[in-house]
């Protein structure tokens, strides 16, 4: 729904599609899956520990208005913001901890696409419910679960609630407890799950990035092109 460090907008459309209802995101950031397609039309309930981040959600869910949105003032290079709603359009892990950032180009641009999407997309996300917590703290319900954690090594540091802070041996033992559909994605460092190759991906300065994902389903018929990856 906005720019943010480690959002899956760019390669969502490698993932399975959703076989639930229901979907949950259980690290929310910008959720980039429950977006994609026609996802948003299900119920959907996103879990976020970074209290700043679930501000965002909580806005857009409750309170923002497309005439609110039309309204925010445009980014002007060179001029400093406070604002975490613009800081986190900087799209860098070091944005998490700044208190201002100058304005650049690419930030002044990054806003304005996303205030035409929060007045395009806005009427998606106003039945989602949002939760501010722990992953832990999702409801324990039959759905899909888009899980994409903070990856292991040094890709997941920066965020607040960074991969430092998470024990990945919990978060698998608790991945696989899930009931219904797992989607969960990593990076070239995790090797707490039976992980596999989805794809490579070019980011700022050509460096390559590998994703990885582990599948699994309850459903029988499962509705992926890409199944044969996983047989
Ligand atoms: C890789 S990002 C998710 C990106 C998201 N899929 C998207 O498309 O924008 C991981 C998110 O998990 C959050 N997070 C970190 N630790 C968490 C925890 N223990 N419980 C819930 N959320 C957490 C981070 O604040 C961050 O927003």
């Amino acid at each position: 729904m906005f720019y943010y460090y480690g959002r899956k907008k760019q390669v969502i459309r490698h993932y399975p599609a959703p076989n639930y209802d229901v979907i949950i995101e259980p690290f929310a950031g910008s959720a980039a899956y429950s977006l994609h397609g026609t996802n948003w039309k299900k119920r959907i309930i996103l879990i976020e520990k970074d209290e700043k981040v679930c501000e965002i959600w909580k806005w857009l869910t409750e309170e923002a208005t497309v005439d609110e949105i039309r309204r925010l003032p445009d980014l002007k290079v060179g001029e400093r913001s406070s604002e975490f709603l613009h800081i986190i359009h900087a799209v860098t892990k070091m944005a998490f901890h700044f208190k201002t950032i100058k304005i650049t180009p690419v930030l002044a641009r990054n806003w304005e696409i996303s205030k035409r999407i929060f007045a395009s997309d806005l009427h998606k996300i106003k039945h989602w419910e949002i939760i501010s917590g722990d992953y832990s703290e999702s409801p324990d319900m039959e759905a899909t679960w888009f899980i994409d954690p903070p990856y292991k090594g040094p890709s997941g540091m920066g965020y607040r609630h960074s991969s430092a802070k998470l024990n990945y041996d919990k978060l698998a033992e608790w991945t696989i407890k899930r009931k219904g559909e797992i989607i969960f994605c990593e990076g070239e460092y995790a090797d707490y799950l039976p992980f596999r190759p989805l794809v490579e991906q070019k980011g700022v300065a050509g460096k390559i990035s590998k994703e990885v994902i582990f599948y699994k389903t309850s459903v029988k018929n499962r509705n992926w092109k890409q199944l044969e990856l996983f047989s």
